[in-house]
Protein backbone atom coordinates (compact mmCIF):
# COMPACT_ATOMS: atom_id res chain seq x y z
CA UNK A 1 0.00 0.00 0.00
CA UNK A 2 1.67 3.35 -0.86
CA UNK A 3 -0.07 6.92 -0.54
CA UNK A 4 2.75 8.52 -2.61
CA UNK A 5 1.34 10.13 -6.13
CA UNK A 6 2.00 8.29 -8.99
CA UNK A 7 5.00 8.75 -11.17
CA UNK A 8 4.29 9.35 -14.81
CA UNK A 9 7.35 9.43 -17.81
CA UNK A 10 6.43 10.79 -21.02
CA UNK A 11 9.10 9.44 -23.52
CA UNK A 12 9.00 10.54 -26.68
CA UNK A 13 11.07 11.28 -29.96
CA UNK A 14 10.17 14.57 -32.28
CA UNK A 15 11.93 15.88 -35.33
CA UNK A 16 9.98 18.98 -35.54
CA UNK A 17 8.07 19.32 -32.45
CA UNK A 18 4.60 17.90 -32.70
CA UNK A 19 4.83 14.66 -30.85
CA UNK A 20 6.56 17.09 -27.95
CA UNK A 21 3.74 19.49 -27.91
CA UNK A 22 1.62 16.18 -27.39
CA UNK A 23 4.02 14.78 -24.75
CA UNK A 24 3.91 17.82 -22.74
CA UNK A 25 -0.37 18.26 -23.11
CA UNK A 26 0.18 14.86 -21.79
CA UNK A 27 2.03 15.26 -18.94
CA UNK A 28 0.21 18.30 -17.89
CA UNK A 29 -2.54 15.98 -17.83
CA UNK A 30 -0.70 13.73 -15.38
CA UNK A 31 0.10 16.57 -13.14
CA UNK A 32 -3.97 17.64 -13.22
CA UNK A 33 -4.64 14.48 -11.70
CA UNK A 34 -1.78 14.66 -9.01
CA UNK A 35 1.01 12.89 -10.92
CA UNK A 36 5.05 13.70 -10.47
CA UNK A 37 6.21 13.68 -14.10
CA UNK A 38 9.27 13.40 -15.87
CA UNK A 39 9.02 14.14 -19.98
CA UNK A 40 12.08 12.60 -21.49
CA UNK A 41 13.18 12.72 -25.51
CA UNK A 42 15.45 10.03 -26.43
CA UNK A 43 18.78 10.87 -28.36
CA UNK A 44 18.66 11.50 -32.02
CA UNK A 45 20.36 9.28 -33.64
CA UNK A 46 20.15 11.00 -37.49
CA UNK A 47 23.13 11.69 -39.34
CA UNK A 48 24.09 15.52 -38.91
CA UNK A 49 23.34 15.51 -43.13
CA UNK A 50 19.80 14.35 -42.87
CA UNK A 51 19.19 17.51 -40.12
CA UNK A 52 21.02 20.20 -41.84
CA UNK A 53 19.03 19.35 -44.86
CA UNK A 54 15.91 19.51 -43.79
CA UNK A 55 14.50 23.05 -42.17
CA UNK A 56 12.14 22.08 -39.65
CA UNK A 57 14.33 19.51 -38.45
CA UNK A 58 17.35 21.75 -37.73
CA UNK A 59 15.25 24.10 -36.24
CA UNK A 60 14.02 21.77 -33.78
CA UNK A 61 17.42 20.27 -32.77
CA UNK A 62 18.85 23.76 -33.22
CA UNK A 63 16.34 25.02 -30.42
CA UNK A 64 16.28 21.82 -28.05
CA UNK A 65 14.73 23.08 -24.95
CA UNK A 66 15.30 19.85 -22.98
CA UNK A 67 18.59 19.47 -21.24
CA UNK A 68 17.62 15.88 -19.69
CA UNK A 69 17.19 12.79 -22.23
CA UNK A 70 15.48 9.17 -21.24
CA UNK A 71 17.62 6.98 -19.14
CA UNK A 72 17.08 3.56 -18.35
CA UNK A 73 16.85 5.14 -14.66
CA UNK A 74 13.39 6.79 -15.47
CA UNK A 75 11.85 3.80 -16.83
CA UNK A 76 12.67 2.05 -13.20
CA UNK A 77 11.45 5.23 -11.46
CA UNK A 78 7.90 5.42 -12.85
CA UNK A 79 4.70 3.58 -12.51
CA UNK A 80 3.22 4.65 -15.24
CA UNK A 81 4.96 5.17 -18.84
CA UNK A 82 3.54 7.33 -21.96
CA UNK A 83 5.57 6.64 -25.43
CA UNK A 84 5.37 9.04 -28.08
CA UNK A 85 6.85 8.69 -31.63
CA UNK A 86 5.97 10.57 -34.99
CA UNK A 87 4.33 8.03 -37.53
CA UNK A 88 7.41 6.86 -40.13
CA UNK A 89 6.46 4.62 -42.75
CA UNK A 90 3.21 3.44 -40.39
CA UNK A 91 5.68 2.71 -37.51
CA UNK A 92 7.69 4.20 -34.63
CA UNK A 93 10.54 5.83 -34.93
CA UNK A 94 13.98 4.41 -35.09
CA UNK A 95 15.52 6.78 -32.11
CA UNK A 96 12.25 6.04 -30.16
CA UNK A 97 12.81 2.11 -30.78
CA UNK A 98 16.35 2.43 -30.45
CA UNK A 99 15.71 3.46 -26.53
CA UNK A 100 12.91 0.64 -26.24
CA UNK A 101 15.66 -1.90 -27.78
CA UNK A 102 18.00 -1.31 -24.59
CA UNK A 103 15.82 -2.40 -22.10
CA UNK A 104 16.50 -6.11 -22.26
CA UNK A 105 17.74 -5.84 -18.86
CA UNK A 106 14.89 -4.80 -17.05
CA UNK A 107 12.68 -6.81 -19.19
CA UNK A 108 14.72 -9.64 -17.67
CA UNK A 109 13.97 -8.79 -14.12
CA UNK A 110 10.57 -7.96 -14.37
CA UNK A 111 10.92 -4.43 -13.53
CA UNK A 112 8.73 -3.09 -16.74
CA UNK A 113 5.93 -5.81 -16.06
CA UNK A 114 3.15 -4.20 -13.48
CA UNK A 115 3.19 -0.77 -14.36
CA UNK A 116 0.61 1.13 -16.86
CA UNK A 117 1.85 1.84 -20.34
CA UNK A 118 -0.10 4.32 -23.18
CA UNK A 119 1.07 5.52 -26.41
CA UNK A 120 0.57 8.74 -28.47
CA UNK A 121 1.59 10.06 -32.51
CA UNK A 122 1.25 12.46 -34.80
CA UNK A 123 1.23 11.89 -38.92
CA UNK A 124 1.13 13.95 -41.69
CA UNK A 125 -2.24 12.35 -43.21
CA UNK A 126 -5.19 10.72 -41.46
CA UNK A 127 -4.79 7.38 -42.94
CA UNK A 128 -1.12 7.14 -42.96
CA UNK A 129 -0.65 4.59 -40.18
CA UNK A 130 -1.53 6.88 -37.00
CA UNK A 131 -2.96 3.63 -35.48
CA UNK A 132 -0.52 1.47 -36.72
CA UNK A 133 1.85 3.34 -34.97
CA UNK A 134 0.00 3.51 -31.72
CA UNK A 135 0.27 -0.36 -31.91
CA UNK A 136 3.53 -0.62 -32.72
CA UNK A 137 4.65 0.61 -29.74
CA UNK A 138 2.37 -1.24 -27.44
CA UNK A 139 3.43 -4.25 -29.17
CA UNK A 140 7.36 -3.55 -26.82
CA UNK A 141 4.73 -2.94 -23.88
CA UNK A 142 3.13 -6.36 -23.94
CA UNK A 143 6.53 -8.21 -23.97
CA UNK A 144 7.38 -5.98 -20.79
CA UNK A 145 4.20 -7.21 -19.27
CA UNK A 146 3.24 -3.59 -19.09
CA UNK A 147 -0.54 -2.94 -18.67
CA UNK A 148 -1.42 -1.36 -21.61
CA UNK A 149 -3.96 1.58 -21.41
CA UNK A 150 -5.66 3.01 -24.35
CA UNK A 151 -7.57 6.50 -24.63
CA UNK A 152 -10.87 5.65 -25.33
CA UNK A 153 -13.86 7.42 -25.39
CA UNK A 154 -15.05 7.89 -22.00
CA UNK A 155 -12.75 9.20 -20.05
CA UNK A 156 -14.06 13.10 -21.62
CA UNK A 157 -17.31 13.35 -23.83
CA UNK A 158 -15.02 15.59 -26.42
CA UNK A 159 -13.24 12.29 -27.18
CA UNK A 160 -16.18 11.10 -29.32
CA UNK A 161 -15.64 13.81 -31.99
CA UNK A 162 -12.08 14.28 -31.56
CA UNK A 163 -10.51 11.37 -30.53
CA UNK A 164 -8.75 8.31 -31.16
CA UNK A 165 -9.29 5.38 -29.02
CA UNK A 166 -5.62 3.92 -29.54
CA UNK A 167 -4.22 7.07 -28.23
CA UNK A 168 -3.71 10.84 -28.67
CA UNK A 169 -3.05 11.75 -32.29
CA UNK A 170 -2.43 14.91 -34.58
CA UNK A 171 -2.56 15.29 -38.04
CA UNK A 172 0.19 17.50 -39.06
CA UNK A 173 -0.53 17.52 -42.72
CA UNK A 174 2.05 20.38 -43.88
CA UNK A 175 3.80 20.63 -40.79
CA UNK A 176 1.06 22.22 -38.59
CA UNK A 177 1.35 22.09 -34.85
CA UNK A 178 -1.12 20.38 -32.83
CA UNK A 179 -4.37 21.78 -32.22
CA UNK A 180 -6.52 22.45 -29.01
CA UNK A 181 -8.47 19.16 -29.71
CA UNK A 182 -5.45 17.05 -30.27
CA UNK A 183 -3.72 18.74 -27.04
CA UNK A 184 -7.12 18.29 -25.13
CA UNK A 185 -6.53 14.52 -26.09
CA UNK A 186 -2.90 14.28 -24.71
CA UNK A 187 -4.09 15.77 -21.47
CA UNK A 188 -6.88 13.92 -21.26
CA UNK A 189 -5.23 10.48 -21.75
CA UNK A 190 -2.37 11.89 -19.13
CA UNK A 191 -5.17 12.44 -16.82
CA UNK A 192 -6.36 8.77 -17.45
CA UNK A 193 -2.65 7.19 -16.68
CA UNK A 194 -2.26 9.28 -14.03
CA UNK A 195 -5.86 8.19 -12.14
CA UNK A 196 -5.39 4.61 -13.44
CA UNK A 197 -1.88 3.97 -12.01
CA UNK A 198 -2.53 5.27 -8.37
CA UNK A 199 -4.98 2.71 -8.38
CA UNK A 200 -2.36 0.47 -9.69
CA UNK A 201 -0.48 1.68 -6.72
CA UNK A 202 -2.63 1.82 -4.14
C1 LIG B 1 10.92 9.44 -42.84
C2 LIG B 1 9.53 9.89 -42.54
C3 LIG B 1 8.48 9.01 -42.66
C4 LIG B 1 7.17 9.43 -42.43
N1 LIG B 1 6.15 8.53 -42.58
C5 LIG B 1 4.86 8.95 -42.44
C6 LIG B 1 3.79 8.04 -42.64
O1 LIG B 1 3.96 6.84 -42.87
N2 LIG B 1 2.52 8.53 -42.57
C7 LIG B 1 2.26 9.85 -42.31
O2 LIG B 1 1.10 10.24 -42.29
N3 LIG B 1 3.27 10.73 -42.05
C8 LIG B 1 4.56 10.30 -42.11
N4 LIG B 1 5.59 11.17 -41.86
C9 LIG B 1 5.27 12.54 -41.36
C10 LIG B 1 5.41 12.68 -39.83
O3 LIG B 1 4.87 11.57 -39.14
C11 LIG B 1 4.69 13.93 -39.38
O4 LIG B 1 5.25 15.06 -40.03
C12 LIG B 1 4.69 14.15 -37.88
O5 LIG B 1 3.70 15.11 -37.54
C13 LIG B 1 6.06 14.65 -37.35
O6 LIG B 1 6.03 14.72 -35.95
P1 LIG B 1 7.21 15.49 -35.17
O7 LIG B 1 7.00 16.96 -35.44
O8 LIG B 1 7.00 15.17 -33.72
O9 LIG B 1 8.50 14.99 -35.68
C14 LIG B 1 6.92 10.77 -42.06
C15 LIG B 1 7.98 11.65 -41.90
C16 LIG B 1 9.27 11.23 -42.15
C17 LIG B 1 10.42 12.21 -42.00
Amino acid sequence: MTDRAPRIVVVFYSATGNVAALAEALAQGARDAGAETRVRPVAERAPAEAIEANRRWKAWVEGNPYDTQASLDDLEWADGMAFGSPTRFGNAAEQLKAFMDTTGGLWAQGKLADKVGTAFTSASTGHGGLESTILAMNNVLYHWGTLVMPLGYAADPSLMSSGNPYGASWVSKKSAAPDDDALHAARVQGTRLAQVTAKLIA
